[in-house]
């Protein structure tokens, strides 16, 4: 929508963001399962399932239908002075999949509010147990962890100081352990890990409240898979010095192949886990932060955790969950994501091996992603002045395939396209998003390879 035909009043939300990337928005009209449908008659599949949520796809009877009866019998009761039962229902479930270690369960409105919470939580902890001391966080670069105040200084971003520098306290970061361009993702994983004793005995030990890192990355790194070595490593470094590891598994959580990507590494697993997307799918706001009991326990019995949102916990939002989480066990969708993510990644690894702009194929389960190079033999970036994911975008919402681009860090760490199809797809569909992504990249290169 140009700046001249833009409404007087009103109008959709993209008229906020650049003018640059919200050209020619398809306005959607209808969903069904992968498939959306715009205004115009034509149907996409839903690539990136949203902005990785949507995971059992469109229209989905049994979780609409348990919103609608919750809301009937009970639509909102306060959690700080009443319970419910839909609420109870929800932890009980979350936690007997999360395992051991997570045995309480607390929900959020979202992602950004989750890991907020989650360093609020440390950090009460950490006051109430003697240790004022500790408020540091230590976070990767690049990352991605919000968009709330708290939530952008732990951000992997090199442009946010600019803007945000002023208002915000940022974390100490640590090189991530990307994989796509290291002589080896053992080697990255050293790298990082020298970083991460270096910064805690540059700042001091007693002063760091967490290291807080996604097991497998989003959108800030195309679906990074840092090698066990990292996990293994941090924890055994954080645990000596008292550091708390918390893994922000908005994105993973459900779609990596098991309930938590954290439990590929089950001998290093982190103190605190959040999750956000895979729990609400879509239908609901919800966010989740995993602790153990005798964490909350012992802080219940000092202070408490005395902070919250009116919304947390909310009785349609957890009703929403419950059928998710239902629908995701009843159907097996994170054995889904393993056997169908093997699969599409094949398709993926096909499309590498015929099409010059792509130079990587990387992630977990159904949480992908393919780095977006100038040139396949050098691995050489797009630099700043172009987005290659943005373009992509267009090239394949021609041929009917609605992708997620949004570039961060300007390209310094390379360009992707993250693709986290739902876990509802079958075989047949995922070749079918293969074959019109295949497409769009020959569209693509010929537009940006000269
Ligand atoms: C890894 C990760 N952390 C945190 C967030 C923030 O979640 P929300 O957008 O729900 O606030 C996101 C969202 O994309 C994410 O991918």
């Amino acid at each position: 929508m140009g700046i001249a035909s833009r409404p007087a009043v009103g109008g959709p939300q993209d008229l906020f963001y650049s003018t640059t990337t919200t050209e020619d928005l398809p306005r959607m009209v209808r969903g069904e399962g992968i498939y959306l449908w715009d205004d115009q008659g034509n149907r996409y599949i839903d690539a990136a399932s949203g902005p990785f949520m949507t995971n059992l796809g469109q229209g989905n009877e049994r979780v609409l239908r348990a919103m609608y009866e919750q809301g009937k019998q009970l639509s909102f009761t306060y959690v700080r002075n009443t319970r419910h039962d839909a609420n109870r229902d929800l932890a009980d479930r979350i936690a007997r999949l999360a395992g051991p270690g997570f045995e309480r369960v607390h929900f959020t409105s979202g992602g950004s509010e989750a890991n907020e919470m989650a360093i609020k939580f440390l950090r009460q902890h950490a006051v109430a147990t003697g240790e004022p001391e500790r408020f540091r966080t230590i976070t990767l670069m690049p990352s991605y962890h919000g968009a709330t105040l708290g939530t952008i200084g732990m951000n992997g971003d090199q442009d946010a100081p600019a803007i945000y520098g002023p208002m915000v306290t940022f974390s100490e970061k640590i090189p991530a352990p990307l994989t796509c361009r290291a002589d080896s993702a053992e080697a990255a994983a050293r790298v990082s890990l020298a970083a991460l004793e270096e910064t805690i005995a540059r700042v001091g030990a007693h002063t760091i409240l967490a290291l807080v890192v996604e097991p497998v990355g989003g959108q800030s790194s195309g679906a990074n898979v840092p090698d066990p070595l990292f996990f293994r490593e941090a924890r055994r470094i954080c645990t000596a010095n008292g550091i708390r590891i918390v893994h922000d598994e908005i994105m993973s959580a459900v779609r990596s192949g098991r309930f938590l990507a954290s439990h590929y590494e089950p001998d290093a697993l982190p103190d605190l886990v959040v999750l956000a997307k895979g729990v609400g799918a879509g239908y609901a706001p919800l966010g989740v932060m995993l602790a153990p009991a005798a964490m909350v326990d012992e802080l219940a019995e000092l202070t408490g955790f005395n902070i919250s949102h009116t919304f947390n916990a909310n009785p349609i939002s957890c009703a929403a969950g419950i059928a998710v989480v239902d629908e995701v066990v009843d159907r097996d969708l994170c054995g889904a994501a393993e056997r169908l993510g093997a699969h599409f990644r094949g398709r993926l690894t096909d499309l590498m091996t015929r099409c010059p702009l792509v130079g990587d194929v990387r992630g977990r389960g159904m949480l992908l992603g393919i780095e977006l190079v100038r040139d396949r033999a050098t691995m050489e970036r797009f630099g700043p002045e172009f987005d290659p994911a943005d373009r992509l975008r267009l090239h394949a919402a021609r041929h009917g395939l609605l992708l997620y681009a949004r570039r961060q860090n300007a390209g310094r760490f390379g360009d992707w396209s993250t693709l986290a199809p739902p876990l509802i797809s079958t075989a047949a569909e995922l070749d079918e998003l293969a074959e019109r992504l295949g497409r769009a990249l020959d569209d693509a290169a010929e537009e940006l390879l000269v």
